[in-house]
């Protein structure tokens, strides 16, 4: 698979921390070339594009939200302009933030809905003019919560059923132009997303997960360049399911 996605140009939201930072390292060590998006935190994005090639060699980190299409304009052109092309799109951004029934306000709904699901729409349309096809690659992130919900999840849990059913309903818009369209549904990752969940109930997510450890993002990083490769271009509209076995 390493020689498949040498030259590749990747773009990844939601890059420069996480699962979409180990993404993008797995991506940089099969000698692809690495767009990664992030929002705020300069100093992670600074870093990885550092670690992954040095002054943008390999390697740019572009601040955008996701949830702005003025800024989805300038990552999608830096992108381009930087490396000519775009190959496989990664829509890993998003905010995961709980709240319980009775504690919820329109700004909240809105912060959740607008990054986990009009980012993925509105980032697949900005990058499709520029994806070859055939062989363009789109991985989206929902998350096993979409399929088994906890309590004070609601939003962000229907936010990610919503990127389940726009993967299968893009992989049938794109199927002709043979263009894939997957997701990963990630169980429990260890990220700065799961910090406080699992300092609450790391125990109890352990004792459910059958493979007996917490996911890491390098878990989830090798299912995305599989996807991404010519051995997955049969494989379109699908939600992979990542939890070690929990679900
Ligand atoms: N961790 C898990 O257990 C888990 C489980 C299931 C699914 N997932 C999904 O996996 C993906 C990655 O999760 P993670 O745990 O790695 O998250 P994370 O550590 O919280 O990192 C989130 C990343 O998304 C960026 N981001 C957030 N909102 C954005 C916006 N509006 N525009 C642009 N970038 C934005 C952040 O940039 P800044 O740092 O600049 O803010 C950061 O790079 C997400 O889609 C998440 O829903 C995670």
């Amino acid at each position: 698979m390493s020689a498949t996605l040498e030259g590749k140009v990747v773009l990844v939201t939601g890059g420069s921390r996480g699962i979409g930072a180990a993404i993008a390292r797995r991506f940089a060590s099969f000698g692809a070339y690495v767009v990664a998006g992030y929002r705020s935190d300069h100093e992670a994005a600074n870093r990885l594009a550092d670690e992954l090639g040095g002054s943008g060699r390999n390697c740019i980190a572009v601040q955008a939200d996701v949830a702005n299409p003025d800024d989805i304009k300038t990552l999608v052109s830096s992108a381009v302009e930087r490396f000519g092309k775009i190959d496989v799109l990664v829509n890993c951004a998003a905010v995961g933030t709980y709240r319980p029934l009775g504690a919820m306000d329109a700004p909240f709904i809105r912060s959740i809905l607008e990054t986990n699901i009009m980012g993925t729409v509105l980032m697949t349309e900005a990058v499709l003019p520029h994806l070859p096809s055939p062989g363009g690659r789109i991985v989206n992130f929902a998350s096993a919560l979409a399929y088994r919900p906890i309590p004070a999840s609601s939003v962000y849990s229907a936010s990610k059923a919503a990127v389940v059913t726009l993967t299968h309903a893009f992989a049938k818009e794109l199927g002709p132009k043979g263009i894939t369209v997957n997701a990963l549904a990630p169980g429990v990752i260890e990220t700065d997303m799961t910090t406080r969940i699992l300092a609450e109930r790391g125990d109890q997510i352990l004792a459910m997960t059958p493979l007996a450890r917490i996911g890491q993002p390098d878990d989830i990083a090798g299912i995305v360049t599989f996807l991404a490769s010519p051995e997955a271009g049969w494989i379109t509209g699908r939600t992979i399911i990542a939890d070690g076995g929990v679900t």
